[in-house]
């Protein structure tokens, strides 16, 4: 088969370390060139040292006024709560009563399922983000129509049937052994099938009887390079409860670690509450937290304490979720915006570079994806976000006053939105162009 060559030509930036944890890790490319083959990344730097190595034949797709970004990543978010985002009035527990779990039932129905997969994905490729790790619902076809919709743009995907096996309505409960064996033929039909991933997913410690959280360690002990995904004290009603559940345990997370959960390739969702101890039992294990600001503010569960987490004496690895729909959108622009200001309340200062390495880099490597994922770089995976410096007349207006591109950066995560986005690129093809006729979405 031919190779498929693109060429792409604009102002880009990328991460290429840790800015938490050492400085110089921004690399800015004024005028640059991206070389793609067969969906990865061949070269990256400046137009005028690569442009003799554009094959013949091949157009360059050209971004004037804009920022070509690594894809963004959305470490934690239910794309089955998209029909129930922005429902008012409660806290966490009372909140998954009262209108998640009602959203949820109706996965039971398949062309429901499709449905709202199909806008997800519309949603999320429109607001640049190419990688998300997902919670579906307890129903199997709910990771079915997930998966086969992610293979149709071929986005790497990280998605997992929910386990819940108490504390809900009958219709969203499975058992151990139900929830063992639906995970299984989930995961034989569908990791590592192209870039689909699969993500054991015990909802909380609070929908799961020990027997159920021993059987996802199970899961885990049997098969290579699976993720997992759970919720972690978010919420002090949440917290006192599992206490309850789960009296001779150490801790909240404890829970988990018992059960054989908590290591590499662990998203452990919020964990707004956590005692040092636990921060220690993360950076040794490997476990990543996701970072959800929108929702830890729409649901009054709490300000995350980011620079705690990324201490450099035993750094966390940690991404950023948008939590929808106890977040309040799907852009990881916007999301950014409200980590500065969760930061800015807990007195510190949430800087442009450190911000936009936990939407890109950081998210990949809490994932232990930084080799194909997050960066613009050779051997890296062709997922590429443009955003437009003038996607609104206040935006171009401001965009135009900085200097630098720390502050350009800045400015873009404070008043950027899915509008900022100008095209989204995955596995070397252009998935979303908003200046196209009709849809922008391209199949
Ligand atoms: N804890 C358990 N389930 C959920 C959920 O669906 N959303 C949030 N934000 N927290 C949870
Ligand atoms: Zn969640």
């Amino acid at each position: 088969a031919p190779v498929r060559m693109r060429a792409i030509r604009g102002q880009a930036a990328s991460l290429t370390g840790n800015p938490f944890l050492s400085e110089g890790c921004l690399q800015h490319v004024a005028d640059a060139l991206i070389l793609i083959e067969d969906g990865h990344i061949t070269a990256f730097g400046d137009f005028s040292e690569l442009s003799d190595r554009i094959p013949a034949g091949v157009p360059v797709t050209t971004y004037e006024n804009a920022l070509i970004l690594p894809g963004l990543i959305d470490t934690h978010v239910h794309y089955p709560q998209l029909q129930m985002i922005a429902s008012y009035g409660e806290q966490l527990l009372a909140w998954l009563e009262k209108y998640t779990f009602p959203a949820e039932l109706q996965f039971a129905d398949q062309a429901h399922a499709e449905r709202v997969a199909r806008l997800f994905f519309r949603e999320i490729l429109g607001a640049g983000t190419t990688t998300a790790v997902v919670y579906c619902t307890v129903h199997p076809g709910s990771v079915e129509a997930f998966f086969a919709e992610s293979a149709r743009f071929n986005t790497r995907m990280i998605a997992g049937k929910v386990l819940m096996d108490r504390n809900a309505p009958a219709g969203l409960l499975d058992t151990a052994q139900r929830g063992y064996d639906e995970s299984r033929a989930l995961i034989e039909r569908w990791h590592g099938r192209g870039r689909q991933h699969y993500c054991v997913t015990p909802r909380f410690a609070p929908s799961c009887t020990q027997g159920q959280l021993d059987a996802a360690g199970a899961l885990m002990r049997e098969h290579d390079d699976l993720f997992l995904q759970t919720h972690l004290c978010e919420n002090t009603d949440e917290i006192a409860w599992v206490r309850e559940l789960f009296p001779d345990r150490a801790s909240y997370l404890d829970v988990y670690v018992q059960s054989g959960l908590v290591g590499p390739r662990t998203v452990l969702g919020h964990a707004i509450h956590l005692s040092e101890e636990d921060f220690c039992t993360c950076h040794a294990s490997g476990a990543a937290i996701a970072h959800c600001p929108t929702s830890n503010g729409f649901l009054g569960s709490g300000l995350f304490r980011l620079f705690d987490a990324l201490d450099p004496r035993r750094p966390v690895r940690v991404g950023l979720g948008t939590d929808v729909g106890a977040g309040t959108t799907l852009s990881l622009l916007k999301t950014l915006g409200e980590s500065y200001k969760v930061a800015a309340l807990r007195g510190t200062k949430l800087d442009a570079v450190r911000a936009f390495w936990l939407a890109t880099l950081g998210g990949a490597e809490a994932l232990r994806l930084e080799d194909r994922i997050g960066r613009i770089a050779p051997g890296h995976d062709a997922d590429l976000c443009v955003l437009d410096l003038a996607a609104t007349p206040l935006l171009g207006f401001r965009t135009g006053t900085c200097s630098s591109i720390e502050e350009l950066l800045f400015v873009l995560m404070t008043l950027g939105d899915h509008r900022t986005v100008r095209a989204t690129w995955v596995a070397g093809e252009p998935v979303y162009d908003n200046r196209r006729a009709g849809d922008p979405l391209v199949y």
